[in-house]
């Protein structure tokens, strides 16, 4: 391929910036053009689109959110917008793409791959929600995020003696749930993956109390939600006061960890490499430190198996 496109698509995540800038910098070190399309797939069917140059990515590598915007694209999944796509591409000659987003980014994806647009794309969402790779990019800056803010909260919960009921992004995954919970030193965690009776752990606060443990951090998955109930419910059956905190949007912001930057360009520059091959329709994901690629339909049916063990480490070490 001699010109390549790069998006971004769905909610943005922190690192999807170092993974615009690899596929622009390593294809262009390799003589190909790159166009920037922007607000994801809105901005290939409205023609929303720049040549990129080395300096299109300057001093982004370290910037949380995507240069190119993001966007929902609820027309991307007609085939009338799909042709309008493909219009746009065969129009600019754009022979491929870089869909850098979840499991909704990778559909579309697919969808353009399957009408002669082979498409690359690479996980970008803080959820880690996608079967096909152990890390999505954005994941680990999330969870430092939730981390420096539960850290925060254990300040003025331990002073008031208080029990801080925390609600973390994930959509319907609890994977940022379930690390950061042990990371933060939770007494519970509560995700969608694993059944709960809110009083087992009223129980084990009560009982914990009893040897000394004066606050406590809950750590509930939005998948759940309800954390003001929760928190309520336990302030209510314990005696012991309870706030609930919504960690919201801010767990998408700021500058990627050193893990998603690198995950990033890692996987921008082996997008381009397979791009460069003719390569599409295929979903890149990291095994351990092995980059992968699958089939986009193959990795869409994959399931991600839900570590148990770290979500009985919370349980096994707050006592
Ligand atoms: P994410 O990529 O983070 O999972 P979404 O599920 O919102 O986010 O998907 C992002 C965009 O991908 C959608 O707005 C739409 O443009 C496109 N998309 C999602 N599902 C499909 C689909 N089934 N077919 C084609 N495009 C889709
Ligand atoms: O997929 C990332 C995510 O932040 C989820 O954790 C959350 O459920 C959703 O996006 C929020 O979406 P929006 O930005 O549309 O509120």
């Amino acid at each position: 391929m001699k010109k390549i496109g790069v998006l971004t698509s769905g909610g943005d995540a922190p690192g999807m910036n170092a993974a615009i800038r690899a596929v622009c910098r390593s294809a262009i070190s390799r003589g190909m053009d790159v166009v920037g399309i922007r607000r994801g797939y809105n901005g290939l069917i409205n023609g929303d689109v720049f040549d990129m140059n080395l300096r299109s990515v300057s001093s982004i590598v370290q910037r949380g959110g995507t240069l190119l915007f993001t966007a929902r694209c609820p027309e991307f999944k007609t085939e009338e917008g799909l042709q309008k796509a493909v219009k746009t591409c065969k129009e600019l000659g754009i022979e491929g793409l870089a869909v850098i987003g979840g499991d909704g980014s990778y559909r579309g994806a697919g969808d353009l791959s399957v009408r002669g647009i082979p498409c690359i794309g690479l996980p970008g969402t803080i959820d880690n929600d996608i079967a096909s790779t152990d890390f999505t990019i954005g994941y680990d800056t999330a969870m430092n995020t939730v981390m420096e803010l539960v850290d925060k909260l254990r300040d003025t919960s331990h002073s008031h003696d208080r029990c801080s009921v925390v609600e973390v992004m994930g959509r319907n995954a609890g994977y940022i749930a379930v690390n950061t919970a042990v990371a933060c030193g939770a007494t519970a965690v509560i995700c969608p993956e694993k059944p709960y009776d809110i009083d087992v752990i009223i129980e084990k606060m009560l009982r914990t109390r009893k040897v000394g443990k004066q606050n406590f951090i809950i750590i509930v998955a939005e998948g759940i939600g309800g954390s003001e109930q929760i928190a309520k419910y336990i302030q209510e059956k314990s005696g012991i006061e309870a706030r609930a905190t919504i960690l919201g949007h801010v767990q998408r912001g700021g500058s990627p960890t050193v893990r998603d930057r690198v995950l990033a360009s890692q996987m921008g520059n082996y997008a381009v490499e397979l791009l460069e091959k003719g390569i599409g329709n295929r979903a890149i994901g990291v095994r351990g430190t092995q980059l992968v690629d699958y089939d986009i339909q193959e990795a869409l049916k994959m399931k991600k198996p839900f570590d148990d063990a770290i979500y009985n480490l919370t349980d096994i070490i707050s006592i």
